[in-house]
């Protein structure tokens, strides 16, 4: 079994109607599973760990759900920081795990390993929360099935990994979060996007692997004052492969969007 991750797409429009940072981020996120579609053993899922458009707006919706409906993956959406839940909902109403009212937070079988799907989002700001109700359904949802092996998605990263911009944004309820991941040593995995960038972290006695975005990367910024930079370093994806009972997570770098250094 494998399946695909895609974060922080970013889609402004339909592609060649809109761009961020000098990126037609649509064009990128149709780049990205144009490459996942080559990709052998065939992959059926991808997981998209949030930010899937900028500003949360219908239109960015309605462009993003154009790019996905031309391939034939089962997307499994899971909100950013420049999400809206609602208008997400709305832009995907065949998406049955997404409905209903607050949180968005499912559970989705992925043959021998579940993927459970968890909100940190506090609507309209960037920083991240898991409060006592999101933590209490996740505690809930692994102690359902134990045995099996078990992969979260989620958005925001739940540590500080030192690109001071980013830890200037607290994450509420990451200790509570931790020891409970601590309790359900099934947990195989976390992943995340957030950071534009690759970055992994032992976490609670599992790892944390954070996925490169498909639009643009952030620079390598690890001192406090040099804020968001955009880098020319390549966007990418990653592939998640289970084999010999452990997961293994491939980095697949695509063309440069951004042919400017960091600015
Ligand atoms: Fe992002």
């Amino acid at each position: 079994m494998l399946f695909a991750q895609i974060s922080d797409p970013h889609v402004v429009a339909p592609p060649g109607k809109g761009e961020l940072y000098g990126v037609d981020t649509a064009d990128a996120l149709i780049r990205a599973l144009t490459a996942i579609a080559q990709i052998r053993p065939h992959i059926e899922t991808v997981v998209m760990t949030g930010d899937l458009v900028n500003k949360g707006r219908p239109d960015e919706y309605a462009g993003l759900a154009g790019v996905l409906s031309a391939f034939p993956f089962r997307y499994l959406l899971v909100p950013g920081n420049h999400d809206h839940r609602d208008t997400l909902r709305q832009a995907f109403p065949a998406f049955a795990e997404l409905q209903g009212a607050g949180f968005i937070q499912y559970t989705a079988e992925l043959g021998p390993v579940r993927l459970v799907v968890i909100d940190t989002l506090i609507e309209g700001r960037h920083d991240a929360c898991l409060d006592e109700t999101r933590l209490g359904w996740l505690d809930a949802e692994l102690g359902r099935a134990p045995a099996m092996p078990t992969v979260i998605a989620m958005h925001h990263p739940p540590f500080k990994t030192g690109l001071a911009s980013f830890d200037a944004m607290p994450f509420e309820g990451a200790s509570a979060f931790e020891a409970l991941i601590r309790r359900h040593p099934h947990v195989e995995r976390i992943i995340c996007g957030h950071n534009h960038r690759a970055v992994q972290r032992r976490f609670g006695g599992t790892i944390v692997s954070v996925c490169p975005s498909t639009a643009f990367a952030y620079a390598l910024h690890l001192e406090p004052g040099q804020g968001f930079k955009t880098s020319a370093e390549p966007p990418g994806f990653q592939v998640h492969l289970w084999t010999d009972g452990q997961l293994v997570t491939h980095t697949h770098a695509l063309p440069p969007t951004l042919t400017q250094p960091a600015h």
